[in-house]
């Protein structure tokens, strides 16, 4: 495995690997690796002859200056992890590195982009595009691997596709689970014990409502949701919304699409936490 920190020595080592006529597959990442990254590693080396790993922690998209300050970071753990993956190259940047000015860029990212994380998190979406289209403009890979726990920025990440121009594969891989239900995330390292113990509740209550709902109306099953986590002392849901699994915009009935996705966030003890879960898969 080649650990690199260059722009032009990522460019290069790639370009001789496609020019052996090799496909590529990148995994882009914030690094604080764990299983639910290691899943798409393993898929893009199954499905590509060359694996790109990217680890860096993107300061454009936090809008929330300590949530990025102590973001956690594990590069040694991670090179040890991606190296046992069978990842080929993994590109660690500076910040100076990536953006040596400004990235002024703003992306039309349409009404994907507006509702939920988008509506809570202002500027996150942009800063995501700018950095995931310099990682595609620099590693120009085939294939590129997204968790679908991050729902929306698959949808956000497909319509900046469509808006660039870019031409590759978008892989969506599924949500990892611990074992009580709890989506990993790099985030989850930072939940108290007691947060740590509440949080399987989110899943629980997601799974519980794909049952409540054959039997209740959208905005009945949204409400089962909110109140199953927010009755823990714990959490406190900030959005629960259901939408069409294309489009991200609420539905009224169930009958409204024939993908529908209900997306949910906690804070428990805190720490910001996302999940979803699907009612109706295309
Ligand atoms: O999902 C993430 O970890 C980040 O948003 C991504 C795609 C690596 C961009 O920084």
């Amino acid at each position: 495995m080649i650990v690199i920190g260059k722009v032009n020595d990522l460019e290069k080592a790639v370009d001789a690997f496609r020019n052996e006529g090799k496909s590529i597959g990148l995994v882009p990442t914030m690094g604080a690796l764990h299983e639910g990254h290691l899943s798409l590693v393993e898929r893009c080396r199954n499905e590509n002859d060359v694996v790109v790993v990217s680890v860096f922690v993107n300061p454009t998209q936090f809008n929330n200056k300590e949530d990025l300050r102590t973001y956690p970071r594990t590069e040694e753990a991670d090179k040890a992890l991606l190296e046992k993956a069978g990842c080929d190259i993994v590109f660690m940047p500076s910040v100076e590195e990536v953006y040596p000015e400004p990235d002024t860029r703003v992306f039309d990212l349409g009404q994907v982009a507006e509702v939920m994380e988008g509506a809570m998190r202002p500027g996150h979406f942009n800063g995501v595009a700018q950095i995931v289209s310099k990682l595609f403009m620099m590693v120009k890979p085939d294939r590129a691997y997204f968790g679908e726990k991050d729902f929306q920025q698959i949808a956000v990440i497909r319509q900046m596709l469509k808006t660039e121009g870019f031409k590759l594969q978008i892989v969506p891989c599924p949500i990892v689970r611990e074992e009580d239900g709890l989506a990993k995330s790099s985030r989850n390292v930072r939940l108290s014990p007691e947060a740590r113990e509440a949080a399987p509740s989110i899943y629980h209550a997601l799974t519980d409502s794909t049952q409540y709902a054959q039997n209740h109306t959208v905005a009945e099953t949204q409400q089962f949701v909110i109140d199953y986590i927010n009755a823990h002392p714990e959490m406190e849901v900030e959005y629960y919304q259901i939408v069409d699994g294309i489009t991200l915009m609420p539905v009224n009935d169930w009958s409204d699409s024939d993908y529908i996705v209900g997306c949910v966030t906690v804070y428990c003890g805190g720490v910001r936490l996302i999940d979803n879960i699907a009612y109706k898969q295309k």
